[in-house]
């Protein structure tokens, strides 16, 4: 048995559909897939397509969530007045109705007994909350995640790290991200699981995908409303491999604090200036798109 695990694509087709073809001759026989398929790059309609077709083993996660939570009018007008949501806002106008109520269908967690001596859950953030991250320093939520769960793999996703540690008898297994991940590469990463006579082996795949059209397809975007601002942070983050996205969030929170005034819904000027102040350190974030 050979399962393919993906996880976090973030609505960047090229680097899925590089992934979909590294596993055609794998001998694969499921794929699972772990949740945030959209959001924040644009290409949300057509990856939401491909996963229907592609395998029954496919999750929620909080990017799903909040497009879910929207179109229950949770946020009232802050996805329109804010900048900060604007690529949100973007994606939930985009988002077409059979692909809204394939996310809605979606269950928040899948438990697959493979044989009796080997079972999956998987989870995109924790057994506890979908939002919840794993990290690898983090003992005693990953005691209490194994210790919750009575199948003996764990695959959770949330990070964009790729983990896979041993906890007692029990694995937990995060295959990183297919779109955004922080591996300090431009490529798109994966696991494959082989499960045969000899047991478990894990087998991590990254994948290198052209950048240059996933540039393209965020180019496209800008006139459906996608945000500069957070899209250029996002290619910044995956051409080098590194969080880019977090640390502006971050910052903007300091510089919110500081000035004393609200900090979430984070202000516009605020972010539009702190931004600026990043794109004058570093002038490739003004060129990316
Ligand atoms: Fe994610």
């Amino acid at each position: 048995m050979n399962i393919a695990v993906l996880s976090d694509i973030h609505g960047n087709l090229p680097a899925l559909n590089a992934v979909l073809n590294d596993i055609q001759n794998k001998n694969i026989d499921k794929i699972l897939v772990a949740g945030d398929h959209i959001t924040d790059f644009p290409e949300i309609n057509e990856i939401l397509q491909t996963l229907q077709e592609l395998t029954p083993y496919v999750i929620k996660g909080n990017r799903e969530q909040l497009l879910i939570e929207n179109a229950k009018d949770s946020f009232g007008n802050d996805w329109e007045i804010y900048d900060q949501f604007s690529s949100h806002a973007a994606a939930f106008r985009l988002l077409k109705p059979k692909e809204l109520s394939y996310i809605q269908s979606m269950p928040e967690q899948i438990s697959l007994d493979i044989d009796e001596d080997f079972s999956i859950r998987m989870v995109h953030g924790s057994p506890f909350d979908m939002s919840e991250a794993i990290y690898e320093h983090d003992v005693d939520l990953m005691m209490r995640c194994t210790g919750a769960i009575s199948e003996k793999l764990l695959i959770c996703g949330h990070t964009h790290r790729p983990m896979l540690k041993y906890v007692g008898e029990k694995i937990i297994l995060n295959p990183g991200s297919v779109g955004v991940s922080y591996c300090g590469n431009t490529t798109a990463q994966y696991i494959i699981i082989r499960y045969n006579a000899d047991g478990l082996k894990f087998e991590m795949r990254e994948i290198q995908y052209d950048f240059s059209e996933l540039q393209k397809a965020c180019k496209a975007a800008l006139k459906d409303g996608y945000s500069k601002i957070w899209l250029s942070l996002l290619l910044r983050s995956v051409k080098d491999g590194k969080d880019y996205n977090f640390a502006f969030l971050n910052e903007v929170m300091k510089n919110t604090e500081k000035h004393g005034i609200q900090t979430f819904p984070i202000p516009n000027d605020m972010w539009n200036k702190t931004y600026d102040s990043w794109a004058v350190k570093d002038p490739l974030f003004l060129n990316v798109i």
